[in-house]
């Protein structure tokens, strides 16, 4: 059976500021399939940040809906959003975001107890090799390069095998080389688990891999 795809109604995120309504996210309507690598691009200030919050379930749409297959997310209390996005969701970030005395290792086993998987150990240390950091495992982060980091971050959000995989710039601090190493390991993640991964990015080495590119304009 394939998994669900993300799909968007009129989601829009608009905030007070200074008595003025200003749109952080302008209403938007479309789908993320499953089993694809999505690129969300645009200007800076278009809302591509916002929106993988709204993704995220960690900011509230403030117009529309949001729905995994038959399921609204935007009806989910707090406390089942929080379960929501251990159970399902990965996160990478602009710049990897590790605790400075923990090796790689442990970074991934935190993973696997903060989950409750105790099989995502082993997945992170294979994917730590699979992109050729497998001898770095037991280093901490000030011995890593930021090209090394930021793939211990993401064999740590890969490692649990969410559905649901966003992920924030996260080849701005890579050279070309790893920037196309980090796309194509999206890439075949989307179509290997038939998972939901949504990417923003402004990098044409990622953009030119991606199976669907939306291009976001300022509200
Ligand atoms: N907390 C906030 N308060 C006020 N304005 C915000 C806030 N967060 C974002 N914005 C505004 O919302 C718009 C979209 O921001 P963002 O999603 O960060 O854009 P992007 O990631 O595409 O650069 C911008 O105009 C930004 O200034
Ligand atoms: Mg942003």
């Amino acid at each position: 059976m394939s998994q669900s795809p993300i799909r968007l109604e009129n989601l829009g995120h608009s905030m007070v500021e200074a008595g003025h309504v200003k749109a952080t996210l302008a209403p938007l309507t479309y789908q993320f399939e499953a089993g694809k690598f999505h690129v969300v691009t645009g200007p800076s200030g278009a809302g591509k940040t916002t929106l993988l919050s709204l993704l995220s379930l960690f900011v509230r749409a403030t117009s529309g809906d949001l729905f995994w297959g038959e399921e609204s997310l935007t009806e989910l209390s707090h406390h089942d959003a929080a379960a929501w996005r251990r159970r399902h969701l990965g996160l990478i970030f602009q710049t990897s975001r590790l605790v400075g005395m923990m090796t790689a290792e442990e970074h991934i086993a935190m993973v696997a107890r903060v989950r409750g998987q105790p099989e995502a150990r082993a997945e992170g240390l294979r994917l730590l090799d699979s992109l050729q950091i497998g001898d770095k495992k037991r280093h901490r982060p000030f011995a890593l390069s930021g090209g090394e980091k930021q793939r211990v971050a993401i064999a740590q959000a890969l490692c649990a095998r969410p559905s649901v995989l966003l992920a924030d710039e996260p080849t701005a601090s890579l050279d070309r080389t790893n920037a196309i190493a980090v796309a194509g390991t999206l890439r075949t993640y989307a179509s290997d688990m038939d998972s939901v991964v949504v990417c923003v990015t402004h990098d044409h080495s990622v953009i030119d891999r991606a199976d669907t590119v939306l291009h976001l304009q300022k509200a």
